[in-house]
């Protein structure tokens, strides 16, 4: 029997436990909902390899190094940062952190709300015998309605106080170990359907969409494609916010941190992917435009259901695991909020859970509304490469500031301070349980966080703010 660490803050009961929290985490509407839109408005194939290039090199380093400050300090961001640097500005980082984690789940409640919408009208088979434009002008329909996008917002946040506010451990566990399984394969189900979906014209065809996910296009490759997929991967993974330092400090002193940052990093892009393929064939047999913003996987995916021989079936169940999946991503981010509430400001979880419950709710309220009663609340630019004014809205300005700055400055502290500044005996000794287990990817680890991510998260802003251009 092994003894759980620090009853009080609670642990997590078994090593599936952590990993299953970190990776429902890092696993939600990030992979399914903004991983597909994203690519689709932003370089298509051009845009995967660098994704898959920033995970491998940024994403899983900063995972981990998270990992590490959080085990190693047991505390919230703001608290650890607090401790491992006293009377540094480390805990800048914390900070950030608790920003970046209001504005995220204030946009996150909405997407969940559309989630939680389609489950309801999946439910009552609202999709049925609906052309694919139908279908598409629903979704609009929605979106532009004066209350039901706020209602469900509220429902969803609803949900995720609620489970914060019975603990982590309990909350947890419980629904990722099962329904996240479930949710993979109907992954793989809704891929093969959309892949053998018949065109809707002679020119059309689903093969387009592989190739348009698999075969980069170069020519595509931009600055802001490449700032799209740094700030994606930092979303998708669930770091540079101090989300997985807070998870980190549940991990028990036995469990192997590098081998779970590796499997939850890995499994999650797996996702991201597999939701490519899931959506992007589709997109191509039926014609669609592969930029259609943030509505594309709702546009798309009750058109796959629909083609299905058990499509109602199938489209509840997987609009069930897909509010799941987004509820653990959701309570994690308040998790990161009521953890440090409560640490630092000395006040009850049930306090805390309600205080950062409501000001978020209020928050993302006007993210719920953000296309119909507050559309005009934003900011109108000129867009250069397509000579027309594009308007910004609140929603999709709290998407910006987060993942775009937010996340990768938080990312670029947090490496930097393992790698340079937290003394490399005290990372081995996290890394290694205190020497029990080998390291043998520590100097390439190292390499990692010292060099590799700094420089490149360094020079992917350069890049966009033009200081520095290289294409
Ligand atoms: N990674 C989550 C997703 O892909 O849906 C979103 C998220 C959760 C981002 C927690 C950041 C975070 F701290």
């Amino acid at each position: 029997m092994i003894k759980s660490i620090d009853t009080s803050r609670g642990s997590f009961s078994s090593k599936f436990g952590i990993i299953a929290a970190a990776a429902g985490s890092a696993i939600g509407l990030g992979n399914i909902w903004r991983f597909p839109y994203v690519l689709g408005e932003s370089g298509g194939g051009a845009f995967l390899i660098v994704y898959l290039l920033f995970v491998l090199s940024i994403g899983i380093p900063v995972m981990l190094s998270e990992f590490i400050i959080g085990r190693s300090t047991q505390m919230n961001p703001f608290g650890a940062f607090k401790k491992l640097a006293p009377r540094q500005p480390w805990f800048i980082v914390g900070i950030m952190g608790i920003i970046a984690a209001f504005m995220i789940l204030s946009f996150y409640g909405t997407v969940g709300g559309w989630t939680l919408e389609y489950l309801y009208k999946s439910v009552l088979n609202r999709f049925s015998g609906k052309s694919a434009d139908e279908v598409s002008h629903i979704f609009e329909g929605f979106r532009n309605n004066s209350y039901r996008p706020l209602l469900w917002q509220v429902v969803f946040m609803g949900l995720t106080f609620l489970i914060v506010v019975a603990g982590i451990e309990k909350g947890i566990e419980k629904y990722s170990k099962i329904l996240m399984p479930v949710l993979f394969f109907l992954l793989i189900v809704i891929a093969v359907r959309s892949v053998t979906l018949p065109a809707v014209s002679e020119k059309l065809n689903p093969a387009e969409g592989l190739r348009f996910l698999f075969k980069p296009d170069f020519s595509k490759l931009n600055a802001k494609v490449i700032f799209d997929a740094l700030g994606q991967s930092f979303f998708s993974l669930s770091i540079g916010m101090g989300a997985l330092i807070t998870y980190g400090s549940y991990i028990r002193k036995n469990d192997n941190l590098g081998s779970s940052a590796l499997i939850i990093s890995l499994s999650d892009t797996f996702i991201a992917v597999l939701a490519g393929i899931a959506i992007f064939p589709a997109v191509f047999a039926l014609g669609f435009n592969p930029q259609s913003g943030e509505g594309l996987v709702f546009k798309i995916l009750p058109v796959i259901f629909q083609n299905m021989p058990g499509g109602y079936f199938v489209s509840i169940l997987f609009f069930v695991c897909l509010s799941v999946a987004a509820l653990t991503s959701s309570i994690s981010l308040l998790e990161v909020v009521v953890t440090t509430f409560v640490e630092e400001l000395k006040i009850s979880r049930r306090k805390a859970s309600i205080i950062a419950a409501i000001l978020i709710t209020i928050m993302g309220a006007i993210c719920a509304l953000s296309w119909y009663t507050f559309r005009n609340f934003g900011v109108s630019t000129f867009d250069e490469s397509t000579g027309q004014m594009v308007h910004f809205n609140f929603f999709m300005i709290l998407d910006y500031i987060a993942l775009k700055f937010l996340l990768p400055i938080g990312g670029l502290f947090i490496v930097v301070y393992l790698g340079w500044f937290h003394g490399k005996k005290d990372v081995l000794k996290e890394l290694s349980n205190e020497g029990v287990s080998k390291v043998i990817y520590y100097k390439l680890f190292m390499f990692l966080v010292r060099f590799v991510a700094p420089v490149a998260i360094t020079i992917v802003f350069l890049n966009e703010t033009g200081l520095l251009k290289f294409n």
